[in-house]
């Protein structure tokens, strides 16, 4: 039996928000099988970001409390040091895309300059890497891009261009917190088509929050439905949506297809 990818055991974040204690993360086990796709569901404020943030080592600099195991291919990320924790990101490790890429993405820095920071230099020359990225994410049409700003590209164009930034590292897992969530419908799903092509070409791994669960029921072999920093039902997706177990599990579909009724 080889290790799991990704291995979270009894992960408790408790946030240290002024006089109050966040349990933001309050026991959550999740594993993540190499080269599978697994969905994190569950309302706003059930600890999803927490959760991802906390394995990936991005959490915000705020006092918390952490207990429990997350380990990568064994490895364990909570005690893991800066320098190695570095050499996972750098090389065939783990990487996290965001919502929001205006907040991530260097505003007085090219797209090109931004991609090519982020690929190790031992690979030989960067340009046609840049494009080869660029191909992948489906840029190959806006080779200009390189040249360009952020906030001179479309909201589907930036979400794009972090993925082709986290891709740089050749991850075997890649954290997608809520990817596309600000972006229009139809965008929503061209970026999520780029994301899931990208999981089987590369076999890479992914863990992608969302709070729609039409997203997991595409994409996803498992899904963990998540209530107050905890997983109330987990499961393979195709059986979880069946025949979900919890109320509230329930009550996330019921409301998920109302919402898919009123969709184009
Ligand atoms: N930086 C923060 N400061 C204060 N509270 C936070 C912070 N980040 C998260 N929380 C709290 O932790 C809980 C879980 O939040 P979060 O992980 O962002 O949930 P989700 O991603 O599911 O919306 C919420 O109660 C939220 O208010
Ligand atoms: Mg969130």
């Amino acid at each position: 039996m080889t290790a799991p990818l990704l291995d979270i055991t009894g992960l408790k974040v408790h946030l240290h928000v002024g006089e109050r204690i966040v349990r933001a993360v309050d026991g959550v086990d999740l594993q993540v099988a190499h080269g599978t796709c697994v969905g994190v569901v569950g309302e706003s404020g059930s600890g999803k970001s927490t959760l991802a943030r906390a394995a990936a080592r991005l959490l915000p600099n705020l006092p918390a409390t952490i207990s429990g195991t997350a380990q990568f291919e064994g490895r364990d990320l909570l005690g893991m040091n800066e320098r190695a924790l570095r050499g996972l990101r750098r090389r065939h490790g783990f990487s996290m895309i965001f919502q929001d890429p205006l907040g991530y993405l260097n505003p007085t820095q090219r797209i090109g300059a931004q991609i090519g920071e982020a690929l190790s230099d031992e690979d030989g020359a960067k340009t046609p890497r840049i494009a080869a990225l660029l191909d992948e994410v489906g840029l190959a049409g806006a080779r200009d891009i390189v040249r360009r700003y952020p906030h001179e590209l479309s909201g589907g164009m930036r979400q794009r261009v972090m993925i082709a930034i986290a891709l740089a590292s050749a991850p075997k897992l890649l954290f997608a917190d809520e990817p596309t969530t600000a972006l229009d419908v139809t965008v929503q799903l061209q970026v999520l088509q780029a994301l899931y092509r990208l999981h089987r070409e590369r076999q890479m791994a992914i863990v992608i929050i969302t709070h729609d669960l039409a997203v997991v029921a595409e994409i996803c072999d498992a899904c963990h439905v998540m209530q107050s920093g905890r997983v109330v039902e987990s499961g393979p997706t195709a059986s979880l949506f069946a025949n979900p177990q919890h109320p509230y599990t329930a009550r996330l579909l019921e409301l998920s297809r109302r919402r898919a009724g009123v969709r184009p």
